[in-house]
């Protein structure tokens, strides 16, 4: 039951990922006054499992968040259906879940971060192995955290889940990917809501430029920015509080690092 489906695999991103370091230098910003973002009531879903317990098939996910032990996500993670991950739009909420209606459920209510994809099995009827197929809400979580929900050979469960905010240490982290001419940048360690609906940059010689969505949490900018010191401004897809983070990164950047700003969502 557990491993049914493959996921995004891309050990790509995840070899970059694990090499990059933080630099956390005079990162500056404000944000506008700020609308904490409050848990949703609790509604009804079914919950899986992927991977083993070592949660090594969740790395390397399809928001693009890596090695999710370098990018602090740890194993406390689900993969949404499609229905939940609104095209990378949901990367990075938090979502409390607690196993209902089962005689293998436990009592713990465990918090997962949005980090992967659970893409529909057209070959699977929704009511028979094809879990993560619309209309379904359904979480696929990593087996260490469905573990502390319920027993795992009862494979599928029925739950209850809610939106939380994201308890987050510190401010946003930018991972740089591309080029001096395409800045990809994956937005990790979002607090609040823990989503991003549209990004702007702005280095020291440009107008705030804005950016496009590529793949669960990146966003690129096709510009020159090479040589820079580099400010973003976020807005978040849930509560749409507007936020900016001066000169995150230094001029000189370089693809492969991951930047972090002194400003989050709340
Ligand atoms: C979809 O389901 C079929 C039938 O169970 C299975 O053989 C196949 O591997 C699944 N496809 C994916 C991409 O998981």
């Amino acid at each position: 039951m557990a491993s049914f489906h493959h996921r995004w695999s891309l050990t790509f991103f995840f070899v970059f990922a694990t090499l990059a370091p933080i630099d956390q230098a005079n990162a500056g910003g404000y944000s506008t006054p700020s609308v904490a973002f409050k848990a949703t009531p609790w509604k009804l879903a079914h919950a899986t499992f992927y991977g083993d317990e070592t949660a090594r098939e969740t790395m390397g996910g399809a928001c693009g968040y890596g090695n999710l032990f370098n990018s602090g996500y740890g194993t406390d993670t689900a993969a949404l259906s499609s229905v939940l991950y609104s095209n990378g739009y949901s990367c990075g909420q938090c979502y409390q879940i607690k196993c209902t209606q089962s005689k293998d459920c436990y009592s713990t209510i465990v918090t997962v971060t949005a980090t992967n994809l659970c893409p529909p099995n057209w070959s699977q009827n929704t009511d028979h192995g094809g879990w993560c197929n619309p209309p379904r809400t359904h979480f696929d979580m990593a087996k260490p955290a469905f573990m502390k929900i319920a027993q795992w050979k009862a494979g599928i469960v029925p739950v209850s889940y809610r939106r939380v905010p994201c308890v987050i240490k510190g401010g946003i982290k930018f991972s740089f990917q591309g080029n001096g001419y395409w800045l990809l940048v994956y937005v990790m360690n979002v607090g609040g809501g823990g989503d991003v609906a549209s990004m702007w940059v702005k280095g020291t010689k440009t107008n705030w430029l804005s950016m496009s969505h590529n793949w669960g949490a990146s966003y690129q900018a096709f510009a020159t920015l090479s040589g820079q010191a580099l400010s973003f401004k976020l807005t978040s897809y849930t509560s749409h509080e507007t936020i900016i983070a001066t000169n995150v990164a230094p001029s000189n950047w370089h693809v492969g690092m991951t930047y972090q700003a002194n400003v989050n969502f709340h």
